[in-house]
């Protein structure tokens, strides 16, 4: 009879993690499956992270209400959003022109631009909302609570974190953990539509609502549009489109997740999706 082949660590940890979201998510596993140890003592529980509260009426009403909040005239010195990420004609320069753009309030109050993590020749490039307390202090997406969940869900079908390559929509992390203003999301938008272009993903995935509907330009809520491929319109340097498109997934938001963890089974099903889409390309 065959033994099976011993593990690497890596894998290991790749079936651990397979292992508790397929726990979480509430789905059987085969005999075989749970002989293996459960984690022995677990993880150091990140700080909660608390969810996304709406913005404020005076950070979305006008300047001058943003005044009034002591936020000060959102003034722009120097090129557009736009103009910056025109120029760039690498993920590097990207993330300096990023770094160095002053036209986004938000910058203000945060303590790091975050731009990305991850694998920049990865296949898969997720885009999420905006950077929260733990990215901020970190400079790096998805580095809290909920980006441990997106670690794990992709680990659940074989995607450790060198098969991905991670941003999101806003480089700041709006303050108090509120949601993006669509001020905010339209300043930002030039920067990730041009990381995208530069970064030339074969697979898009978007996490959430804000990621999805700001990138292909919809009005339908995620509870429709998650799990329904989509063609993301790859842009030029200018902001208009190419004519190429890229297969775009959305995906129920890891924040949404923890809040929600009855929909764990329909992100179950969107990754197995993608999982399909990934073997038969
Ligand atoms: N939520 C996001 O959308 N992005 C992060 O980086 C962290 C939390």
């Amino acid at each position: 009879m065959l033994e099976p082949a011993a593990l690497t660590p890596h894998d290991e940890k790749a079936l651990q993690a397979l292992i508790d979201w397929w726990d979480e998510a509430g789905i059987e596993l085969d005999a075989p499956v749970t002989r293996l140890k459960k984690r022995p003592a677990p993880a150091p529980a990140p700080r909660p992270e608390p969810p996304r509260q709406a913005p404020t009426p005076q950070r979305t009403a006008t300047p001058a209400a943003a005044i009034a909040a002591g936020f000060g005239e959102p003034e722009v010195k120097g090129p557009s959003a736009q103009d910056a990420a025109a120029k760039a004609d690498s993920l590097d320069a990207l993330e300096q022109a990023i770094t160095q753009f002053d036209g986004c309030p938000l910058k203000r109050t945060a303590r790091n631009t975050v731009f990305a993590r991850g694998n920049r020749d990865a296949r898969i490039m997720i885009v999420g909302e905006a950077p929260g307390r733990d990215e901020d202090e970190a400079g790096k997406p998805f580095f809290g609570r909920s980006g441990q969940l997106l670690d794990k869900m992709f680990a659940s079908i074989g995607l450790a974190e060198d098969a991905l390559y991670i941003s999101n929509i806003v480089n700041w992390r709006p303050p108090g953990n509120r949601n993006p203003t669509q001020d905010e999301i339209a300043t930002c938008l030039p920067f990730i539509e041009r990381h995208i272009a530069l970064k030339a993903p074969d697979i898009l995935i978007v996490a959430g609502g804000v990621a999805a509907q700001s990138l292909l330009r919809e009005t339908t809520g995620i509870t429709r549009l998650r799990g329904q491929w989509r063609d993301y319109a790859l842009k030029q340097a200018d902001g208009s489109d190419t004519g190429q498109t890229i297969p775009c997934l959305p995906l129920f938001h890891p924040s949404f997740l923890l809040r929600q963890p009855a929909s764990k089974r329909m992100a179950w099903q969107d990754l197995l999706s993608l999982d399909d889409r990934l073997r038969n390309s």
